[in-house]
C-alpha cells in the first residue's frame, strides 16, 4: 500500500506529522506532498523539524495568491505528482485550500480521499475554509472525525455511516507526544527566551490570522482597544505572517506593538509554542487548531469568532465566544482572571478530542480497508440495489449491528427522543426512532 499525505500550511503539518510518524513505524509506502502554501521557515520546515517528520517528496511551490490563483496551481501540481506515484489512498487535513485542491483531483483520477478532521462545520460560508471542508467531504471515502459531533453532521449531511471513524484529533497526539520533550529542551527561540516565561506571571498568549478578523479594520482596532485595557497581563503575540502584513496595511502595527503589556515576537516553533501556551493563564485566539490545543493543555480559551466549528469545547467549558467585542472580551477576561472558581471550571473541562491514539485508529482503519479492497474505486459491477429510505421506531432490544442483518438495511439516523445519537455498532436500539436504508 502507498500513503500519499498532501499538506501546505502550519496546521496540517502538526497535525499530519502523528499520522506520518505513525505510517513509517508500521513501514506503510508514503509520499508526502507540500502545496507550498506557508513558505516561510517559521511557517514550514521549523515544525518538519520539531515533530521529526521526514521532509517532504515533492514541494509545488504555489506561495500565496487569490484563492482562485492558488488552488487552481495547486491542482496541476497535485494531478502531475499523483498520476506519477498513483497511491492507494490520499490524505487530506482539516479545510485548507491543499484540502479543497487534494480532494477534487485525487476523487476525479479515481484516488481514494480520507479526509482527516472531517465533519467540522461552522455554518457559515462567508469563511473559505467551510466551503473547503464540505467540498473535500463530498469526494472522500474515509472519514477521520474528531468527535461524536462532527459525525453527527455528516450523518445529517446524508454520508454513510459506514465510513465514518470517529479517532479523536490528532492534535492530543502532538501535544501529549512533544509537550514533555519540549519542557525537558527548554527554549530555544531567542525572542522568548529573552522574555523568560518560567518567572512570568499572568501570561496571556495572543494568536489571529483568521482572514473574517485580520482583513477587517474595525475588528483589528476593537480588539486592539481591549488589549490595552489587559494591562496586567503579559500578553505574547506570536505575529501570523498574514496579520503583520495586514496591520501594517492598517497603520495599526506600532500602536499594537508600542503597548507595555504586548510583546509581537515571530511565529514560534512547535517545540517553543507549546512551553508559552501550557504556562499561560489565558488564550486569546481565532486559531483552530488552538482551541483544541487550550483544552488539551487545561487553558482557558477565549475565542475572537461569532461562531466556531469546534462547538464542542464551547459546551463542555473551556472555551468561550467572544467575537471581536471589545466589551465581551474584556468581560470575560476579567472574569477569569479574577474568579478562580470560574477559571478552575474552564480548566477542568474535559478534552472531547480524545486520548492521543488518533494516529494509531487512523491507520488502523486505512490498513483494514486496504485489506479488504474498500479502497479501490471503480464503477459499480452488478444491477443497482434497489432501496428505500424508511424510519421506524424501535421496541425492542436490538443492537444496530443485529438490525442491519436482519433486515438487510444500514441504519442512518437514530433519536434517543432529544437528540440524535451516532449509531455505533453495539448500540442498542430500544425505544428509539430511526431512519434506514433498505436494501431490497
Ligand atoms: C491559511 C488557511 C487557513 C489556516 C491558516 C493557518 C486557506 C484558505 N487558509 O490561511 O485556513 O487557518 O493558513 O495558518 O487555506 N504569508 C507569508 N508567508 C507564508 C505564508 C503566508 O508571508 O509562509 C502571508 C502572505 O502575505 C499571504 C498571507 O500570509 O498572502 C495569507 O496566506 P494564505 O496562505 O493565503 O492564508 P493564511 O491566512 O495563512
Ligand atoms: N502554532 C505554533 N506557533 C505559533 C502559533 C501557532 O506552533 O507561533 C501552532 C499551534 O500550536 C497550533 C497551530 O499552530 O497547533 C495552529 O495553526 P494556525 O493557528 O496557524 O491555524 P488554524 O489551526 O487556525 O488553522
Amino acid at each position: 500500500m502507498k500513503i500519499a499525505t498532501i499538506l501546505g500550511t502550519r496546521p496540517e503539518i502538526i497535525k499530519m506529522a502523528p499520522i506520518i510518524d505513525e505510517i513509517s513505524k508500521r513501514g506503510i509506502d508514503q509520499i508526502i506532498l507540500h502545496t507550498g502554501q506557508h513558505y516561510d521557515k517559521e511557517m514550514s520546515d521549523n515544525f518538519f523539524h520539531d515533530l521529526e517528520i521526514p521532509a517532504p517528496d515533492y514541494n509545488i511551490h504555489v506561495g500565496s495568491g487569490t484563492h482562485g490563483n492558488q488552488t487552481g496551481l495547486m491542482m496541476k501540481g497535485i494531478e502531475e505528482v499523483l498520476l506519477d506515484e498513483k497511491p492507494d489512498i490520499v490524505l487530506v487535513q482539516g479545510d485548507t485550500n491543499a484540502v479543497l485542491a487534494g480532494a477534487l483531483v485525487a476523487s476525479k483520477l479515481h484516488i481514494a480521499v480520507g479526509h482527516v478532521e472531517a465533519g467540522l462545520r461552522s455554518f457559515d460560508m462567508t469563511m473559505p475554509e467551510e466551503i473547503n471542508r464540505r467540498a473535500a467531504d463530498v469526494t472522500a471515502t474515509m472519514y477521520f472525525i474528531p468527535t461524536e459531533q462532527s459525525a453527527i453532521n455528516l450523518l445529517a449531511e446524508g454520508f454513510s455511516r459506514k465510513n465514518l471513524f470517529i479517532t479523536g484529533n490528532t492534535v492530543v497526539d502532538a501535544c501529549f507526544r512533544h509537550l514533555e520533550i519540549a519542557k525537558k529542551r527548554g527554549i530555544e527561540e531567542e525572542s522568548l527566551a529573552e522574555l523568560d516565561i518560567d518567572n512570568m506571571d499572568n501570561i496571556l498568549t495572543l494568536t489571529m490570522h483568521r482572514a473574517e478578523n485580520v482583513d477587517v479594520k474595525e475588528r483589528v482596532v476593537n480588539i486592539i482597544e481591549a488589549l490595552k485595557e489587559l494591562d496586567q497581563m503579559n500578553i505574547i503575540f506570536p505575529i501570523h505572517p498574514r496579520t503583520k502584513n495586514t496591520l501594517k496595511n492598517f497603520g495599526l502595527f506600532d500602536e499594537l506593538n508600542n503597548l507595555d503589556q504586548v510583546h509581537v515576537i515571530k511565529p514560534l516553533g512547535y517545540l517553543d509554542f507549546l512551553q508559552l501556551t501550557s504556562a499561560s493563564t489565558l488564550i486569546l485566539t481565532d486559531s483552530g487548531g488552538l482551541q483544541e490545543e487550550a483544552i488539551t493543555l487545561n487553558v482557558p480559551a477565549l475565542t475572537l469568532r461569532y461562531n466556531t466549528e469546534r462547538p464542542e469545547t464551547v459546551t463542555a467549558g473551556g472555551n468561550i465566544l467572544v467575537g471581536s467585542d471589545k466589551d465581551v472580551i474584556l468581560e470575560n477576561a476579567k472574569k477569569i482572571l479574577t474568579d478562580e472558581e470560574f477559571s478552575e471550571k474552564m480548566k477542568n473541562a474535559e478534552n472531547p478530542y480524545g486520548m492521543g491514539d488518533s494516529a494509531k485508529l487512523t491507520v488502523d482503519a486505512i490498513e483494514d480497508y486496504y485489506e479488504k479492497g474498500l479502497l479501490n474505486i471503480s464503477a459499480p459491477e452488478d444491477i443497482m440495489d434497489s432501496f428505500t429510505r424508511k424510519m421506524a421506531s424501535v421496541e425492542q432490544d436490538i443492537t444496530v449491528s443485529d438490525f442491519e442483518t436482519d433486515e438487510n438495511a444500514l441504519i442512518h439516523m437514530v433519536f434517543d427522543g432529544n437528540n440524535m445519537v451516532f449509531p455505533k455498532d453495539e448500540l442498542n436500539l430500544n425505544g428509539m426512532m430511526i431512519t434506514y436504508d433498505k436494501r431490497e
